[in-house]
């Protein structure tokens, strides 16, 4: 984690550091809890004129050396105009995890002071608890492999300290969004990893790791795969020297603990160069990437557990390695999934969907669960439909779709639900086996995920394609780094609205 960030809150009194923080609606309200601030009002009024600075929301002024300014360096964060702060709901409104992140933006390192208030409004302890989340998420960035740092890359380390009303009481709120960074973070660092470092063996250990949090970890090896039977998750890796995985966590958080479990499922392929249907070689250094679906159930099972979610949530991943070599699959081969039904393999670069058959029928064999939510980057076809700014959502259940939909308008990670019809399943009926693992390029995401649900029962389900959203295109106020960590935050604040005992 490229920029180490310690975050405390403190009382508005306490003296400032060399840097601080300041929100303003407009240029000229000054925060009334630190009146030495006030003799800055002419400087900012003259910076704010050259710099055409309105304090739109989200927009940032760095003053430095201005005198009468007890502190060297003053960054003015606007919050919108002074108007916008009349209505009674501004405060919910504000995308405050974005503006944490445009804050930690303009930070290079040392002691910041953040003033958590505008004028004489103070910030609420949830406001400021999201305002720490969007800073620390802003922070990471994957730098490790750089021997040599450029200028600008080795940044020192934050030591913020938010200044607020009643800090005691963000000490929880803060507690969990650091419980959701760390989760987040993690899901980033296993998508960056290069895969001859993140291989199936040690995507397992670092999974294992959980453990310290008090998740129950489970881990099928080869063998144990084979007496279960799941022969289409094995087929795929069969090509590569490093052994198959699947690893099953388990978070108990519910007050009783046969409460029924929710299950998160991951794509972990943690290289694929398409098999012996070998992909082309511009990008496809990208396929170390294949396995964000794996990293984003690991990253929520360790905010579950973290913040002691109440729910009994399993994950789990099947970890793999799509190598093209003389045991390799063949398209031809007709494979017998764990479930029993054949599939004849068109594509071995249908990968992530032999895998996902197998580890989703395990999931409702051996543990009934509540619902299940698949993450796969399964088709580039998603980005052809929606790009890389929506999921593509399938499912068999509304209330579930709504959930996720709602879900993602809160934390911004969004997804647009897309169809399944028995109308589709002619294109994967296969001429010498149940199904087949490719129909082509027309509807390629919609026949992938009408593919999985052969292998769902009546359990509600969904089925997130991350293919476009698990590696980011673009650089936001939260996100630098190319792994992007989608859906933890979202998966998390589906289970806080609606699934943890009351
Ligand atoms: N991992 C790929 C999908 C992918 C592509 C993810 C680009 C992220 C970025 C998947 O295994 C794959 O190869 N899908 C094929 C399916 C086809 C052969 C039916 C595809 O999308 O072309
Ligand atoms: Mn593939
Ligand atoms: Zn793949």
């Amino acid at each position: 984690m490229a920029q180490d960030i310690s975050i405390a809150v403190r009382e508005f009194d306490t003296a400032l550091a060399a840097t601080t923080v300041v929100f303003v609606s407009d240029v000229l309200a000054m925060p009334a809890h630190v009146k030495s601030l006030a003799a800055a009002g002419d400087t900012l009024a003259r910076m704010s004129g050259i710099e055409k600075f309105t304090a739109k929301a989200q927009s940032a002024l760095t003053i430095t050396g201005a005198a009468n300014v007890p502190c060297e360096k003053l960054i003015v964060v606007g919050l919108g105009k002074d108007a916008d702060l009349k209505t009674s709901d501004w405060a919910t409104k504000m995308d405050w995890v974005t503006l944490g992140g445009v804050v930690a933006g303009k930070l290079n390192g040392g002691a910041v002071s953040v003033i958590a208030a505008c004028g004489d409004m103070a910030f609420a302890a949830e406001h400021v608890a999201d305002l720490s989340l969007g800073m620390q998420m802003r922070a990471y960035s994957f730098d490790k492999y750089k021997t040599k740092k450029k200028d600008g890359e080795d940044k020192a380390a934050l030591d913020v300290s938010i200044l607020m009303q009643d800090p005691a009481s963000a000490k929880k709120p803060m507690k969990t969004r650091t419980a959701i960074v760390d989760g987040v973070n993690l899901a980033r660092e296993l998508v960056n990893e290069p895969p001859n470092i993140l291989n199936p063996e040690t995507f397992a250990k670092r999974a294992s790791a959980l453990e310290k949090l008090g998740v129950e970890i489970e881990i099928l090896d080869e063998k144990a795969m084979k007496k279960l039977g799941m022969r289409a998750l094995l087929a795929v890796g069969q090509g590569s020297h490093n052994e198959s995985y699947v690893v099953i966590m388990h978070w108990k958080g519910s007050k009783d603990s046969k409460t029924q479990p929710i299950a998160f499922v991951g794509k972990g392929v943690t290289f694929d160069t398409g098999g012996i249907s070998i992909k082309p070689a511009g990008g496809m250094e990208d396929m170390k990437g294949d396995m964000a679906g794996a990293a984003c159930v690991t990253g929520l099972m360790h905010t579950l557990a973290a913040r002691k979610a109440k729910v009994n949530a399993i994950g789990i991943i099947g970890i793999v390695e799509n190598m093209p070599d003389g045991k390799a699959q063949r398209p031809g081969d007709i494979v017998t999934s764990m479930s029993g039904q054949t599939i004849e393999i068109i594509n071995t670069d249908a990968e992530g969907r032999l895998v996902l058959a197998d580890i989703l029928w395990h999931m409702q064999a051996a543990h009934k669960p509540k619902f299940m939510v698949d993450l796969a980057t399964l088709t580039g076809a998603i980005m052809v439909a929606l790009g890389q700014e929506y999921a593509g959502l399938f499912s068999n259940n509304d209330t579930l779709s709504e959930h996720l939909t709602a879900a993602g308008k809160t934390t911004g990670e969004r997804v647009w639900r897309m169809p399944l019809d028995p109308a589709y399943d002619k294109i994967i009926d296969s001429k010498f086996a149940d199904v087949k693992n490719s129909g082509g390029r027309f509807g390629g995401s919609i026949t992938a995920a009408q593919f999985l649900q052969r292998f769902v029962n009546d359990c509600p389900w969904a089925h997130l394609d991350i293919a476009g959203t698990g590696m980011a295109a673009n650089q936001t106020e939260t996100n630098r780094s190319w792994g992007s960590g989608w859906g933890v935050r979202l998966l998390n604040q589906m289970v806080l609205d609606h699934y943890e005992d009351k």
